[in-house]
């Protein structure tokens, strides 16, 4: 049986390897969320287990089985990339425990079970928003490049759809390898092509290495604009990327120059405990993720299963670092505001400065 003193959150993230940045953020964030709110809730001590998946679905599926079976957790949660969550979803719907997704963003996670409740974004939600900017703002040609998997053809597909429906011309559509990924031999091709934009995908932590090479291969002294989700100037690396990020325009949910009194606050005490980082969209899912679990147990007066608890979830609406969300009840995906940004530098720092807001966006793929 479940110690009825306690209440375990088993917390699945990519620790170490490619996408080690955001286990990083994400695992700064919920400690964050604890030591703010306290480890005592509804009369049951909290306890956080983290695990490191190294974002391999294999190794999240065991390490869901052992947190759910052995440790016997109330909640799981985390999930740094869209295979890992689909790994996970199967055994959240047969042990009927809550599954939190705080990162992994493919628009179908949340209909893989009816356990999964989601606190980051979708790609669909912050793509749309690019192909409606772009054509309104002198790009009418673009070549699009993403990474080959879930949330990067759906970035894909929603950005192209939308922007064709507003008169753009996509030239070519480019997917590059998710592990070890190099953008050279794209890039050259984009070169050729010639487009007004080229729009940009990467999952957080790669971000970097696909600004370096489009800098260093000139693409925009040859007058090729780089369009992009958030995720590619991701406040993880964004400070380290040098001025040639200057001027991107990305479309995104959150920007840790968000100006409200909430974020500065969020970002004040994230950075006094953690003084070499700041924070990323990874951080605020899982701080948003652990506000979604601690007013479930909350509601529930400590004594909810699985299903209470999932209930409690549904339809909850707060402000978050970012803005203004819900958990939609239908979907229990998040709602939430999608802003267009700009890199500009502020106090000698690079910053996704917000210059343009779409309020209250559902997620689009859902639609379908
Ligand atoms: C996913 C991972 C990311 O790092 C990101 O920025 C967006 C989506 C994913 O695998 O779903």
């Amino acid at each position: 049986a479940q110690d009825s003193n306690k209440f375990k959150i088993g917390l699945i993230l990519p620790m170490t390897g490619q996408q080690a940045s955001t286990g990083r953020q994400i695992e700064a964030a919920a400690r964050l969320y604890m030591a703010q709110n306290g480890d005592t809730v509804a009369g049951k001590k909290i306890e956080l287990i983290v695990k490191d998946d190294v974002a391999t679905p294999d190794v999240t599926k065991r390490l869901a089985q052992e947190l759910i079976v052995n440790d016997k957790v109330n909640v799981i949660a985390g999930f740094g990339v869209t295979p890992a969550a689909l790994a996970a979803a199967p055994l959240a719907t047969q042990s009927k425990t809550p599954q939190v997704v705080m990162a992994a963003a493919t628009s179908s996670i949340t209909e893989a079970s009816p356990y999964i409740v989601r606190s980051s974004f979708t790609l669909p939600q912050v793509s749309v928003a690019m192909g409606d900017w772009a054509p309104k703002n002198g790009v009418k040609t673009v070549v699009t490049l993403v990474a080959d998997y879930g949330p990067g053809n759906d970035a894909e597909k929603f950005f192209t759809e939308r922007f064709q429906l507003n008169g753009g011309k996509v030239i070519e559509k480019l997917r590059v390898p998710l592990r070890n990924p190099d953008f050279a031999p794209f890039l050259q091709k984009v070169r050729d092509a010639k487009p007004d934009a080229l729009f940009v995908f990467v999952p957080s932590g790669a971000g970097a290495a696909v600004m370096k090479q489009f800098l260093e291969r000139g693409m925009d002294k040859a007058g090729i604009r780089m369009i992009a989700t958030g995720d590619v100037t991701d406040d993880d690396q964004l400070n380290d990327m040098g001025d040639g990020a200057l001027g991107v325009v990305t479309s995104h949910h959150y920007s840790a120059a968000h100006p409200s009194p909430a974020n500065k606050k969020f970002v004040e005490a994230f950075q006094k405990a953690n003084p070499k980082m700041r924070p990323n969209f990874m951080a605020v899912g899982g701080y948003d993720g652990m506000r979604v679990i601690y007013e479930a147990l909350k509601a529930t007066k400590g004594q909810g299963g699985g299903d209470a608890l999932l209930a409690a979830m549904k339809g909850q609406i707060f402000e978050s670092p970012r803005g203004p969300v819900y958990i939609d009840a239908q979907t229990r995906d998040i709602v939430q505001d999608v802003y267009l940004r700009k890199v500009e530098k502020k106090d000698g720092q690079l910053y996704n400065v917000e210059f343009d807001v779409i309020k209250g966006v559902k997620d689009p793929g859902k639609a379908k």
